[in-house]
């Protein structure tokens, strides 16, 4: 595996340039797996939820219009801007930050969903995430999320013409997009993302993603005062390494 130095700049335009922003929400509408999640936040009614990393809000809006009261909280600018307009937004709190912005014991359930738990890489990052969350959460509330199981070894199919797409935006102009890998290390994995405009516009969209086994997500939970309920290993609440690469993570405070 090569190594090649992109922009810092590039680093999460998926999430902060609108024109990738526009290209995201398009490629991800709701799905099973906002289903897995919203069945899970159903569990505790009329619920307190706060959606962190919520992105452009296809589930966080989800989450409300299924009758909870929802804060999404995301430091993308972008992608909260494409959430504010979308219907519904006007009943969900939008919160342009990260988790130590949150407050004290207000939430019954938390959900991280898009694999948001694997943008924070560095172990000091992601322990004071889980302090924050459990902090956020009154006690017994829940913390939902997803993460790719590393023995998955999913990252092997995102390289190149593997991962080749046509992306159909809502004013129907076509973008193509790949995705390449240019790291691996330490059991994180960095990608560039490739967009190529119809007007031949090429933008890129740069990250790091950890990939953490099943034993350090319980006991970085558990050094965070969490109690693992369950993790299942797909959406349709299969067994570890029997589902779909996942780590589906119901954890509670
Ligand atoms: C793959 S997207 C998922 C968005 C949304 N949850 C969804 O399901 O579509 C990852 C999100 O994590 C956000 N993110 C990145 N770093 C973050 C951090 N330190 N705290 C909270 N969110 C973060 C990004 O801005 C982006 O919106």
């Amino acid at each position: 595996m090569y190594t090649r130095c992109y922009d810092p700049r590039t680093r999460h335009a998926e999430f902060n340039d609108p024109r990738l922003v526009a290209v995201y929400d398009s490629e991800c509408p709701w799905s099973h797996k906002d289903d897995f999640f919203l069945s899970v936040v159903n569990e505790t009614p009329a619920a307190r939820v706060l959606d962190l990393g919520c992105g452009t809000g296809r589930l966080a809006l989800g989450i409300s219009a299924a009758g909870h009261t929802v804060v999404g909280v995301d430091p993308a600018q972008a992608s909260l801007e494409a959430a504010r307009i979308k219907p519904g937004a006007d009943r969900v709190t939008w919160i342009e930050g990260t988790s130590p912005d949150l407050p004290e014991a207000s939430f019954d359930v938390a959900v991280m969903t898009s694999h948001v738990a694997q943008f924070f890489v560095q172990d000091g990052e992601w322990e004071r995430t889980l302090a924050d969350l459990k902090r956020t959460l009154v006690p017994g509330g829940r913390l939902i999320f997803d993460t790719r199981d590393p023995r998955d070894r999913g990252w092997e199919i995102w390289n190149l013409e593997d991962s080749f797409r046509r992306i159909t935006l809502p004013d129907g102009r076509v973008v193509e997009a790949w995705t390449e890998v240019i790291d691996i290390r330490d059991g994180a994995v960095s990608f560039a993302i490739h967009y190529e405009f119809p007007d031949g516009k090429a933008l890129l969209s740069t990250a790091t993603l950890r990939f953490r086994p099943e034993d350090q997500v319980r006991s970085s939970l558990n050094y965070a005062g969490f109690v693992v309920e369950q993790i299942y290993g797909g959406w349709n609440r299969e067994n570890v390494g029997a589902g779909d690469g996942e780590l589906l993570v119901i954890a509670s405070a």
